[in-house]
Formats: structure tokens, sequence, C-alpha cells
């Protein structure tokens, strides 16, 4: 068995290693030790941005321009690191000042504290910032990246060698989340389980003031036209806020959960030439819910997760299945589908996702699967069959040939087994009735909830048809974290 990945944690003293560290407000705590601020010792239990009950700080207690913290970073990115780069300038200094958040009473939770006579609110003001730099978001997210890795080298280990495409996520992720701050229904639990997600990657809470110090150093230089003093002072606001729920989210659950678990290749079977089911069993039990996806770190592309679907249920002999389809030039799922084998090793994130069965109801599940979307939808199935419920399951199976149908047998097997379950395939190529038509035709839908799964596309196509089906948006679920994040809904 080949050597398992080593466990990547930044390299930092040993004190800092330890479980359940605490919890510090991301900006410089240390600056102003009066107002640090303890981890708690469990999950919050509110969706609050606030946990504390309180408003984020206000302009005053966040005091902004340059300071300490800016003159030990006053390196400039390399021409090589940040093409676009200038040194960064005295004005773009790090945030300052500790979260005020548990300091300053409030009366309801918004990031954007009750503005000052002639001080727009921080909503304002960070959509003024975004509306400046979409235009250039390659640009910022170069110079962050530059910044980050110029002026703290440690956090590059915690990166990929390489820095591919998906390199802006991180970035898109914060300046959506930011832009989105008031919409806490939808943010926390997102932000919850990125915090989570982020342990895999040997993220720690003293990891925040440096990227938070890195967005506002990117975000000055490519907004210089609307930055100002409130500003800065507004996204210190919302980026103090966004990594306390993620800190104290990854705090959490430190207490009840390893950061990665590795799991052995125990099966690998080759369905087209480009789809593999393969199946893994974890080094340690891996609680999930049928319909939830993991990150999947292959040895051959360390530090590269990709995110893949549970195939089935959980299982009592608590093996993990996932259907892999090969892209083109893809990185992590052509070393899984060609070259993956029983023995080796990959490593898994906790588990993620909401497209999960409500077992308090008994409403029908309409569900539609395309590609290697069908695999959670499998689990969706089973799912419902082992809770003894015979509610009904409607499945509509996409694909643009018949070729692409790789599970249909398997599907077809769970419809002889279970009287509720109905699974229709549609394809694109010789369908009588295209996917709208059939959903329409087969309806009504008002006793469902509805499920889609699928490349992006087809989630979106998928989620037309069903809101013009009338099936009100709440429920319907899907998930795709690119989605989510592009769309901050
Ligand atoms: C919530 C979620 C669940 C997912 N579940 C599954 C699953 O169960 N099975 C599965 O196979 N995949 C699944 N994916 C997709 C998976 O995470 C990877 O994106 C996919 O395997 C490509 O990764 P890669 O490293 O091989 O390609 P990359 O190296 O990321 O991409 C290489 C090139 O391929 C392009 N590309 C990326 N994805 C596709 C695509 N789907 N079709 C065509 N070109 C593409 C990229 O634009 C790029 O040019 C899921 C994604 C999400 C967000
Ligand atoms: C508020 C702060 C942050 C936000 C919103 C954020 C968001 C994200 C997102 C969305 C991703 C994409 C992959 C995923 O979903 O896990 C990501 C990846 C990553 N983040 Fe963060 N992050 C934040 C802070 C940090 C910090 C402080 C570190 C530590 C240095 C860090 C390190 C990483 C690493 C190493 C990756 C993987 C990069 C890759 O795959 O290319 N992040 N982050």
């Amino acid at each position: 068995m080949p050597t398992p990945p080593q466990p990547r944690t930044a390299p930092l003293p040993p004190e800092q290693r330890t479980a359940a560290a605490p919890a510090e407000a991301p900006y410089a705590p240390q600056r102003v030790p009066a107002q640090r601020r303890q981890a708690p010792a469990a999950a919050p239990t509110e969706p609050s941005l606030f946990p504390a009950g309180g408003h984020p700080p206000v302009r005053q207690t966040a005091p902004v321009g340059p300071s300490a913290a800016s003159a030990p970073h006053a390196g400039a990115p390399t021409a090589q690191a940040a093409p676009h780069a200038g040194a960064p300038t005295a004005r773009t200094a790090p945030p300052a000042g500790p979260s005020a958040a548990h300091t300053t009473p409030a009366s309801e939770p918004s990031a954007a504290p009750a503005s000052q006579e002639g001080t727009p609110p921080d909503a304002v003001l960070i959509q003024r910032t975004m509306a400046t730099v979409t235009p250039v978001a390659d640009k910022v997210t170069s110079y962050f990246y530059a910044l980050l890795f110029v002026r703290h080298p440690d956090l590059r280990p915690l990166f990929p060698a390489a820095m591919d495409a998906q390199r802006d996520r991180l970035l898109k992720a914060l300046l959506t989340a930011a832009e989105h701050i008031d919409n806490t229904d939808v943010l926390v639990p997102f932000l919850q389980n990125l915090g989570r997600g982020h342990r895999k990657y040997g993220t720690r809470p003293e990891h925040y003031p440096a990227v938070g110090e890195c967005l506002i150093g990117s975000l000055s230089r490519y907004a210089e036209s609307v930055w100002d003093d409130e500003t800065e002072a507004a996204w210190v606001r919302a980026y103090t806020t966004i990594s306390q729920v993620m800190i104290d989210a990854a705090a959490a659950d430190e207490l009840r959960s390893p950061a990665w678990w590795h799991a052995e290749v125990v099966s690998h079977e080759l369905r087209t030439p480009d789809i593999a089911v393969v199946t893994v069993r974890p080094d340690q039990p891996y609680p999930f819910l049928a319909g939830q996806y993991t990150s999947v770190e292959t040895p051959w592309w360390p530090r590269i997760w990709r995110h893949y679907s549970f195939a089935s249920a959980p299982r009592s002999d608590g093996l993990l299945s996932f259907h892999v389809k090969a892209v083109p030039a893809g990185w992590v799922s052509n070393a899984l589908v060609h070259r993956a084998r029983p023995g080796d090793v990959l490593r898994l994130g906790p588990p993620a996702g909401s497209m999960t069965v409500d077992h308090t109801t008994d409403s029908g599940l309409l569900c539609l699967g395309g590609g290697t979307g069908i695999a959670p939808i499998k689990a969706l199935i089973e799912d419902v069959a082992e809770h003894g419920e015979r509610r009904p399951v409607e499945v509509f199976y996409g694909a643009r040939t018949d070729h692409d149908l790789y599970d249909i047998d398997t599907m077809l097997r769970l419809q002889q087994a279970h009287p509720w379950l109905s699974v229709r395939a549609i394809i694109d190529q010789q369908a009588h009735l295209q996917l709208p038509d059939a959903i329409r035709e087969y309806g009504p839908w008002n006793e469902y909830d509805a499920y889609v799964s699928g490349p992006p596309g087809m989630i979106r196509s998928g989620v037309d048809v069903l809101r013009n089906a009338g099936i009100p948006h709440e429920r319907i679920r899907h998930d795709s974290l690119e989605e989510l994040v592009a769309s901050g809904s």
C-alpha cells in the first residue's frame, strides 16, 4: 500500500497545533487584549452572524489607516508572483482593531452599523467597492495571492503547488459573502460549512488576519477611486464577521471530528471508458447523510481537493462509493478514474450539502439527475427505502445519449424492488418528450419536494423547469458550491 499523503499543517509552534485552539476575532486581537474573545465551548446554536447578540464594531472602534501591523509587510510582491503588482502602499494598511461585536450592544442582526450622519451604510460601501473591482477580478485575485505569499510565506504550503483555474474561489466567496452579509439565513450555514471544511487545509484562527489584511490590501489598490477610511472600516467589519463564523464553526467541529479522513480504495469499477465507481474504506467512522457530498484529495495531486457526492446512503459496512466522470484535462477526476486502484489511499474532507431527505414530512420526492448526478439520487432512494416509508419518488434520469445512462440498470432494479419508485429516462437526442414537457405531463407536483443533481448547466435548467412547473423555490434542493457562491443566493 502506498504511503498515505502526509497530514498538512501550517508550520506553527507546537502549542498552536493543539486541538480546539481558542477562536479569536480575526483582526489583530493581540493589539487590544482587553477586547479578546474566548472560543465558545460548542457550536453557536443560534444562526446569527453575531453570536454575542451584538452588532459588529461601529466605525470608531475599528481604527483604520496605517498601523504598526502594516510595517513588517512593507515588501512589494515580486513581479513574478504578481504580474500586476506594485508595492502595497501605506494606505493599504491591514484592517486594525479587534471585532467590537461583543462590546457593542445591538438591537438587530445586521452587518451594517447604524450609519453615522453623512456616512453611507456598510452595504453601500461594499457594493461600491464590488462594482469597481468586478471588471478587474482576475487582477484582484493575482494581487491578493501575491500579497499573501510574499507577506506570509509560511502560508504558501497550505495551498496547492499550482494555483489553477479554481484559485479565485477563496476571494470570490469572500466578496460574495461580504456583499450578502445581511442574508444571515443563507450565509451562516454556508460560512459554518466553509469554516469546518477549512480544517483540512490546515487553516488556523491565527491565519485569518493575514488573509484579511491582504484582502484589504488588494481591494484598496484596485478600488482606489472609491476607497476611503469608511470603506475600509466597512470591509474590516464584514471580514471580521465572516471570519468569526468560520473560526467558531471550525473550533466546534474540532471537538467532535477529525480535520480529514484517510480512505483506502477497496474497489474500482470502470462503468464506461470515462466513468468509474470508486469505493473506499475510511480509517474512522464517517457519519454523513444520503444526498451529501465530500471533498477528495488524491495522493497524486496533493492539496488539490474536489467535491464528489456519495453514491449510497450510509452502509452498515462503513464503505463509501463515488461515481466519478473523467473530464477533459481534469486533474482529480482523471486520477480517480484512470489511475486509482485498490490499495491507494485518498483523503476525505467532512460531509457537506443540504440535498437531504426531510423525514419529518411525507411529501413525495421529485428527482432530476443528469450524468453522475444520478449517484446522490440513488442514495436518496436508498434512504427513503431504509426508513420504510412509502412516499412516492419520481426520478427523471436525463442524458444526452443512451450511453450516458451508465447507471440505468441499477435504477431499474430499484424500481422493480420498490412500488413507490418510478424511473424515467429522458434522452435529449431521442426523447419524444423533452424534460420540461415530461415534468408538466407527469405533474402536478404540489405534494413533492424537488431534488436536482448534475452538472451546473443542468441544475440551472432543471431549476427553471421546476419553477415553471409551479414548484416554489424553497421546495427545490440542489447542491453546487460554485452555484451558491456565484449566485450568492
Ligand atoms: C457539490 C458537488 C458535487 C460533485 N459531485 C460529483 C460527482 O459525484 N461525480 C463527479 O464526477 N463530479 C462531481 N463534481 C464535480 C467535481 O467536483 C470536479 O469538478 C470534477 O471532477 C472535475 O475536477 P478535475 O480536477 O478533474 O478537473 P479540473 O482540473 O478542475 O478541470 C479541468 C478542466 O475541465 C473543465 N471541467 C471541469 N468540470 C467539468 C465538467 N464537469 N465537464 C467538462 N469540463 C469540466 C474545467 O473547466 C477545466 O478546464 C461535483 C461538484 C460539486 C460542486
Ligand atoms: C473569511 C475568510 C475565508 C473565506 C471566505 C475563504 C473561502 C474559501 C473558499 C470558498 C475556498 C474554495 C474551496 C472550499 O470551498 O473549501 C477556499 C479555499 C482555500 N482556503 Fe480559504 N477562505 C477564507 C480564509 C482562509 C484562510 C484564513 C486560509 C489560511 C491561509 C485559507 C486557506 C485556504 C486554502 C489553502 C484553500 C484551498 C485552495 C485551493 O484549493 O486552491 N482560507 N477558501
